[in-house]
């Protein structure tokens, strides 16, 4: 499968995980295409970066052709108004999926997030089957993502794997990230999995490290071949004492999207079950 995947497109190339994963993944593919609306301030000699809006299904369009694989972390990524979640990751979403069909790319690796599941309690362990729970309109167009990638795959062929990623870093950084933390080099191996593995179609997977205090079981993960490289619980002093000095709030400490699920809540934590 490497021989199939020539040229690879990361979408959001200038942003946190899209910066590191250029050093990670040099190297791996023969071509690795780059864009993002902001054009990334490190980019080195040799790196092929376009800019593009992903509002612009014409441009995406273009930057999909000869591609054979794309890791789409472009969009919004923090919970936000519908006025910049809606172009960015309904409209850039959808375009991106678009364009990869028109182009006839083969996998896409979808960047969804925990926030998908947010308001399921920390006191449940949930699979991948689960029905989404979105704590806010960012964690409603991820699952619209996730919705369109599944379509994707069972209409045109166009085979995805989504990752649920908990939280990306060196480092968990408090008590809830050592239940969902994202080491850099695991994520590299679960988007390897991901671009390269023969039997991906449509799969959502967890995208965490080894996480022993883990709200999820990632079976299908591990089933695809994912071993995780680092362990949460190696830095669990310092996320302990964080979240110590900096408690969460009264409803994020209940579900898995913490403050996501506080912010402009007024419902009712016994109705949700
Ligand atoms: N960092 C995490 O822990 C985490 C957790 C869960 C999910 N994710 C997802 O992973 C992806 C990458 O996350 P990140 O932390 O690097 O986010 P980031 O905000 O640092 O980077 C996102 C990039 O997307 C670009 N972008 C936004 N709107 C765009 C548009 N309309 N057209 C083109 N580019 C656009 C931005 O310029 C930015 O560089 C995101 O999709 C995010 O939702 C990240």
């Amino acid at each position: 499968m490497p021989d199939a995947m020539k040229t690879v497109l990361v979408t959001g190339a200038a942003g946190g995980i899209g910066t590191s994963l250029r050093t990670l993944l040099k190297g791996v593919y023969g071509e690795l295409r780059l864009t993002d609306r902001t054009v990334p301030n490190d980019l080195a000699a040799g790196e092929i970066f376009e800019r593009a809006d992903l509002t612009d299904l014409a441009m995406v369009e273009r930057l999909c052709a000869g591609v054979d694989g794309i890791i789409h972390l472009g969009g919004r990524s923090v919970e936000d108004s519908w006025e910049e979640i809606h172009p960015a990751n309904i409209v850039g979403t959808y375009n991106l999926y678009e364009a990869a069909r028109r182009q006839g790319v083969k996998r896409v690796i979808f960047a969804s997030t925990n926030h998908v599941v947010g308001f399921y309690r920390r006191t449940r362990r949930i699979d991948n089957q689960v029905q989404p729970r979105p704590d806010g309109r960012y964690g409603v167009s991820k699952a619209y993502g996730e919705a369109l990638a599944a379509m994707y795959a069972d209409k045109y062929g166009v085979a995805s794997l989504c990752i649920r990623i908990g939280n990306y870093g060196e480092r968990p950084i408090d008590k809830r990230r050592l239940s969902m933390w994202l080491s850099p080099r695991d994520f590299v191996q679960l988007a390897r999995i991901g671009l390269e593995h023969p039997d991906i179609h449509f799969e959502i997977v967890y995208g965490s490290s080894h996480c022993e205090r883990a709200w999820w079981d990632n079976a299908t993960a591990e089933r695809l071949g994912y071993r995780p490289l680092d362990a949460a619980e190696d830095h669990a002093a310092p996320a302990l004492a964080a979240t110590a000095a900096q408690p969460e709030g009264r409803i994020a400490e209940l579900f898995i999207g913490g403050m996501f699920c506080e912010m402009e809540f007024v419902g009712d934590p016994d109705r949700i079950r």
